[in-house]
């Protein structure tokens, strides 16, 4: 429990000590929210709080403003424990007949925390109810495993996690009235989609119930189609999309916004916050800054004979840190109720596309080492071209992203360069 003043509400951010989150922690807590991260350290360490901590103060110092409050259970998303956690961020109060929704009546199953600490049941008063707020005023949901090779060979302990352990806790962040929700959704649900060679728009993904304005002008139900999505951790995110859209077209009291993140890289400026998993890297930037630091010897290219410009697949990279203040623009919009269907989904991408030779030439001529490369066959179930559409996060969030690949390059390889050989002992 780190920071001294705590103020009435928060933000929960579940899996906020991975990559994106602990960039988004970082700017939460810039942009004055008190913030409790959720993390069972599965794909992340303790250390990252710390660094959140030492950043978020300099900040603070710098424009002489008090620091946020930053707090941390390490526990898993799933477990009974984060009844009692939210239980411990609610304020109870006696009411003579029932209210609202967020109030249950006696007996009463979550648990109340007393002065000395300890957990009790309220005394069972028939004739009462226990009406109760929570400090908790949004959440941010990060936690998935998100590994898509690992996400084949075992599909059962990324449906369990990314899908089932959601589903449980918007049931709990229900029953204590917790109903601003923003969902870490991916390009990836746009499948074999991505391959049309133009911007995704977000009604491309089409399984949920948004309308859209077609080209002739009405308003259309998006219809059903088959994405072509190509792993289960794919799957898993189309899924979480589709249940919340469920949820929040039965009660329209929800505000969920799903994220759709096209391909986060880069980290903080300082170096002291990147991309550091437990995982094995997958990524085309992790894998380049493990051959920059002799971990692996070459950067395998996975195709060379797709129909683009060098042959290389494209993407959208965005900057860590541009993603990370999408999500503050996201509560933002929630809050000014600028979103305006109770749930919506967003692309947050550049709008511009970049093969993977020209990551490669970026983070050679940033770094001034030579990445050797090794031209391979193309990889299982990717798709040549994924590029977002922007313009719906611009006009509703009023988000846009601003760093360059070249800023991203930067900014790796300042993270990367204290793990590095020095010029001399590398092959050139
Ligand atoms: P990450 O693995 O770095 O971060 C996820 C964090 O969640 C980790 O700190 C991990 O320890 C934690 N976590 C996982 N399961 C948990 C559980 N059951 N309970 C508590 N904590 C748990 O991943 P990331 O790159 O920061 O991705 C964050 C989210 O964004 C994920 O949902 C991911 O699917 C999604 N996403 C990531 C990318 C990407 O390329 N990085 C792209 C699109 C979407
Ligand atoms: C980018 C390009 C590779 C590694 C994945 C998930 C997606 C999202 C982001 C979570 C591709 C090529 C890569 C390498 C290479 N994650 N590449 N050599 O596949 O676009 O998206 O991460 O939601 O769901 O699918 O990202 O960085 O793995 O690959 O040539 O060693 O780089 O083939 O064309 P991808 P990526």
């Amino acid at each position: 429990d780190i920071g001294e003043n705590a103020s009435p509400s928060f933000i929960m951010v579940v899996g906020g000590l991975g990559y994106i989150g602990s960039h988004t922690v970082l700017e939460l807590l810039k942009a004055d929210y008190n913030v409790l991260v959720i993390d069972d350290l599965s794909n992340s360490y303790e250390s990252v709080l710390h660094r959140i901590q030492t950043l978020a103060a300099e900040h603070c110092a710098m424009l002489n403003k008090p620091m946020p409050a930053l707090q941390f259970q390490q526990l898993d998303y799933r477990s009974p424990m984060m009844r009692s956690v939210l239980a411990s961020y609610s304020s109870y109060s006696i009411c003579s007949k029932p209210v609202a929704v967020s109030t249950m009546p006696f007996p009463y199953s979550a648990l109340q925390r007393t002065d000395s600490g300890i957990d009790m049941e309220p005394e069972d008063t028939p004739e009462q109810t226990l009406q109760r707020q929570s400090r908790i005023t949004g959440v941010i949901h990060f936690a998935a495993y998100k590994s898509v090779e690992e996400s084949i060979r075992m599909p059962l302990k990324y449906y369990m996690n990314n899908v089932c352990g959601m589903v449980e806790f918007l049931g709990l962040l229900e029953e204590f009235g917790i109903k601003n929700f923003v969902f870490s959704s991916s390009a990836t649900v746009y499948g074999e989609g991505a391959n049309c060679g133009a911007p995704l728009r977000e009604e491309l993904c089409v399984h949920h119930h948004e309308t859209f304005i077609d080209s002739d002008g009405f308003e259309r139900q998006a219809t059903p189609g088959v994405m072509g999505l190509t792993s289960p951790y794919g799957r898993s995110k189309f899924m979480c999309e589709s249940i919340l859209a469920d949820i929040a077209r039965s009660d329209a009291s929800w505000s969920i916004t799903a994220l759709r993140y096209f391909n986060p890289v880069g980290c903080h400026e300082s170096g002291l916050l990147g991309e550091d998993p437990r995982q094995k890297p997958s990524n085309l930037i992790p894998v380049i800054a493990t051959v920059l630091t002799g971990a692996k010897p070459v950067l395998d290219i996975f195709g060379t004979d797709w129909n683009t410009p060098d042959g290389t697949a494209v993407r959208d990279f965005i900057h860590v840190v541009d993603l990370a203040q999408g999500h503050i623009a996201a509560l933002a919009a929630s809050a000014a109720g600028r979103v305006k269907a109770p749930f919506r989904a967003y692309n947050l991408g550049t709008g511009r596309g970049h093969t993977v030779r020209e990551v490669h030439e970026s983070l050679q001529s940033t770094s001034g080492r030579a990445i050797p490369v090794r031209e391979v066959g193309r990889r299982a179930g990717d798709v040549g071209f994924c590029v977002a559409e922007v313009q719906r996060a611009e006009t509703e969030l009023a988000w846009k992203a601003q760093k360059t690949l070249r800023d991203c390059s930067v900014d790796v390889w300042n993270f990367t360069k204290g793990r590095c050989p020095v010029p001399d002992e590398m092959e050139t």
